[in-house]
């Protein structure tokens, strides 16, 4: 238990420019055609690690809260570097991007050609003015060995009901990978800790505000530079609750917030929106080790029918067919195991032939080892899943662990415990905000449930609030 900084935090971050992690100061004057202040006060970002590279992301705003970031309305040259060290005596590739105004001058640099399993940094140039430096890294080769990962995970960040001291704590661990399970920010104003940054977002202009506020974090902005993340959303990047076709949001609003969310996000071309789509669920290799099924729940279903979408289903269940993995784990937005007395609504209690299907392709693929990872719930949960939902301590087939909140809900109580009678396999809860470290092994899965002592203001002590093991073929939490 160890307060944990903000600037140890940024030095562990890997960043060399620490002032450049603090968000710009706005100056009045409009810049000039051919000039502008510091244009890097959203920090940077990578994601969608591969074994021969990673997409590097940033998005020139020297004016964080106008829709165009207070440049100017055409292409800009952004230089990029990527090197073994932190201090750059050793690049290893360099290149220039063009910032463009129709993507609200962001850049996401699709890197190949790098070594697999390796660590490296990163920084840009624009204008004049340098980046702060950040670390990522390439996933292992397909196939190789690999002895451990550990992984930060997290969901559920209201700017408006508190301080980051969860990112904070995230970076400071120095997980290898970053999984973000959705609601990367809210559309809404939260419990006014904070300013929220402006009116609920309804278009383009409003969306990329939003955004861009998130952005001028420096607690999230550490986050993001300790390691390379893999981010899928829930609803709140457009709406509340939104789902499938819901002729209740716009056309143009859903245009907009799916736009926006690729501006911000380090994601590959794949995922550049057509129309009112946007193509997110992928899977990330990581050697024989570990395989991530990143799903989205949100924008293929259907009320009361699938949470996935036949066509998402059918690419999930061949992935378990195809897996040679260690580990294979779902990263998704809501609630799976089953659950008595109820709980948040739209979980996978409202899909219940999706979840039979999914567990079912585990079995008859014969994964070895199942787990769910799962945001959106605000409290963290430890679950053992059964293959019967009516029978919750018979044949236990996978695993299920719960992040709580960033911010959202607000600190929380000290009510640790478990499911009780009605809920056996939920083995672990706590209602506190925070971030979940998973290490994988070959031998085990271990999960460190970690929380904050509060989101109220911008010092924070992190703690553990409890950890479990899980055994390589051996499905069923075991307290540590
Ligand atoms: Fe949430």
């Amino acid at each position: 238990m160890h307060p944990v900084t903000r600037r140890a935090a940024l030095t562990l971050a890997g960043a060399g420019a620490l002032t450049a992690l603090v968000p710009g100061t706005a100056s009045a004057a409009r810049p000039s055609a051919d000039r502008f202040g510091d244009p890097f006060g959203l920090g940077v970002a990578s994601g969608d690690p591969g074994p021969d590279g990673v997409v590097l992301w940033t998005r020139l705003a020297p004016e964080p809260g106008d829709p165009d970031g207070g440049m100017p309305p055409r292409q800009v040259d952004v230089g990029w570097e990527v090197a073994d060290d932190e201090r750059f005596t050793r690049v290893v590739q360099n290149g220039t991007a063009l910032a463009d105004p129709r993507d609200a001058h962001s850049v996401h640099v699709e890197l190949t050609g790098l070594a697999p399993g390796r660590e490296y940094f990163y920084r840009f140039r624009a204008g004049g003015h340098i980046s702060p430096v950040a670390r990522t890294r390439t996933a292992p080769a397909a196939g190789a060995a690999v002895s451990a990962l550990t992984i930060g995970v997290a969901s559920c960040a209201n700017f408006g009901s508190g301080y980051f001291n969860a990112y904070r704590g995230l970076a400071a661990d120095e997980p290898e990978l970053v999984l973000h399970l959705g609601d990367y920010f809210y559309e809404n104003e939260g419990s006014g800790v904070r300013d929220p940054g402006g009116s609920e977002p309804k278009d383009l202009d409003g969306y990329r505000i939003r955004h861009a506020h998130q952005r001028t974090d420096p607690d999230l902005q550490a986050a993001h530079a300790v390691a390379p993340w893999v981010v899928v959303w829930d609803d709140h990047e457009l709406v509340n609750d939104w789902a499938g076709g819901d002729g209740e949001v716009s056309a143009s609003r859903r245009k907009a917030a799916f736009r926006a969310y690729w501006e911000h996000m380090p994601l590959r071309r794949r995922s550049i929106p057509r129309g009112t789509e946007l193509q997110l669920y992928r899977r990330i290799g990581w050697g024989s080790l570990a395989t991530f099924h990143m799903l989205d729940t949100r924008q293929y279903r259907t009320s009361g029918g699938s949470i996935t979408g036949d066509r998402q289903e059918d690419w999930l269940i061949d992935g378990f067919r195809d897996s040679r993995a260690g580990w294979d784990v779902l990263g998704q937005q809501v609630f799976f195991a089953p659950r008595s007395g109820g709980g948040k609504s739209q979980s996978w209690d409202d899909h219940p032939e999706s979840r039979e299907r999914v567990m079912q392709g585990w079995v008859d693929a014969g994964v070895r080892n199942a787990v769910v990872l799962t945001g959106d719930e605000h409290v963290h949960h430890a679950n053992d899943l059964p293959l019967d939902p009516d029978d919750p301590t018979g044949d236990i087939v996978g695993t299920e662990l719960v992040t709580t909140s960033v911010t959202s809900g607000g600190d929380g109580e000290d009510d640790s415990g478990d499911g009780g009678d009605e809920n056996p396999h939920i083995r672990f809860r706590a209602d506190r905000r925070g971030y979940l470290l998973a290490t994988f092994t070959p031998a085990e899965l271990r999960a460190d449930f970690r929380t904050v002592d509060t989101v109220k203001s911008e010092d924070s002590g992190v703690s553990t609030a409890g950890s479990f093991a899980v055994a390589d073929r051996e499905p069923g939490l075991q307290e540590i």
